[in-house]
């Protein structure tokens, strides 16, 4: 097992060294034209290694054949489909090498340069790549304990946040989060700051992160986007100096989840607010120490115009009823 593991690396690495050198061949030059559009520097494009899988059906099978690898090693690679014939799973795309902590390829991700479905394709799980216990340009990132790290979700926003100057961005490989990638980053750091798209999808997966990360013992704060899609376009649009002052605005992350919740109700209609209220107060009773259950109750409360003393006794409430 560990030898096939040390082959599947080693043939990976021959993978990535083949697509780099496509991007910068003659064939490649729509793909690197494709990233110098969306804004990335040669260093950039260098630092993470990205390449260009061309339009040819089967050439780096072939390729790594011609190296004499046999054909039951390359199907555990995931490079490949077996439908009519064997091909490569890749082409006619840009190409995201996905390292683990010690700089080896692990797996893929590639990109369509236009709108074409689906818009990404990945890597499928093989014997070295566990999605749920890697984390998308972590080899790359710099990270003290004390400093935060930034999650998002895409190959594009880490590299856009990397080349801003956001050295401790790293994303969650298209997958939601995992408490594999939250132990994860509880090595390196303990707060994280969630960057995830402002779209429905992107508040979704922040609210399901949340108590993954709180789980993990991490500090957390989310970051807006608005109005804006995500951390590349939002760069591309403010630059850096407007990203860090979101940063600084950062929300903590159960005001995020009370006010993502607060949007469901039509409060004007005091229906509507007193279930509001109650919602709220059933979030709020799950802090057990009296001071800190104390500070959210009064923060909720200022920011969404609720009375205190009316919430604090809801909130006694249901506690006594536990
Ligand atoms: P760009 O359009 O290149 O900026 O991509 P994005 O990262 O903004 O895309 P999106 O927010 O839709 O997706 C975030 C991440 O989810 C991507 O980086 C991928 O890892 C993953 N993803 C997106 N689309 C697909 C898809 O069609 N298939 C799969 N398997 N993963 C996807
Ligand atoms: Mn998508
Ligand atoms: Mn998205
Ligand atoms: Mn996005
Ligand atoms: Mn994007």
């Amino acid at each position: 097992n560990r030898d096939l593991k040390a082959k599947l690396l080693e043939i990976n690495k021959i993978a990535a060294t083949y697509y780099y050198h496509q991007l910068k061949a003659e064939n490649g030059k729509i793909g690197l034209s494709y990233l110098q559009k969306r804004g990335l520097s040669d260093t950039t494009i260098n630092r993470f290694g990205l390449g260009y899988a061309g339009q040819t059906g089967n050439a780096l099978y072939q390729y790594l054949k011609s190296k004499g690898y046999d054909d039951a090693l390359l199907k555990e690679t995931g490079l490949f489909t077996y439908e009519r014939g064997i091909h490569d799973k890749f082409w006619n795309r840009v190409m995201f090498p996905i390292m683990d902590i010690n700089n080896k390829v692990i797996g893929f991700g590639g990109r369509v340069m236009g709108d074409a479905k689906p818009k990404y394709l990945n890597s499928p799980e093989t014997k070295l790549f566990d999605k749920s216990r890697n984390l998308y340009g972590l080899n790359a990132a710099r990270i003290s304990r004390k400093s935060n790290m930034i999650i998002c979700e895409g190959y594009m926003d880490v590299i856009s946040l990397h080349q801003a100057g956001f050295t401790q961005a790293v994303a969650s490989l298209g997958t939601a989060l995992t408490p594999g990638q939250a132990a994860l980053m509880k090595r390196y750091t303990d707060n994280v700051l969630i960057t995830y798209d402002s779209d429905a999808a992107g508040v979704k997966a922040a609210l399901r992160a949340i108590p993954i990360l709180k789980e993990a013992g991490l500090t957390t704060k989310v970051i807006n986007m608005q109005p804006y899609k995500d951390p590349d376009e939002f760069i591309k649009a403010l630059g850096a100096e407007a990203f860090q002052e979101r940063i600084d605005k950062a929300e903590n992350s159960f005001m995020y989840e009370i006010g993502v919740l607060e949007k469901e109700y039509d409060r004007i209609d005091p229906a509507e607010s007193t279930k509001f209220e109650r919602e709220a107060a059933a979030k709020l009773v799950t802090f057990r120490e009296k001071l800190e259950r104390e500070n959210y109750m009064r923060a909720v409360c200022d920011r969404f115009h609720i009375e205190l003393q009316g919430m604090r006794e809801l909130v006694a409430s249901l506690g006594s009823k536990e």
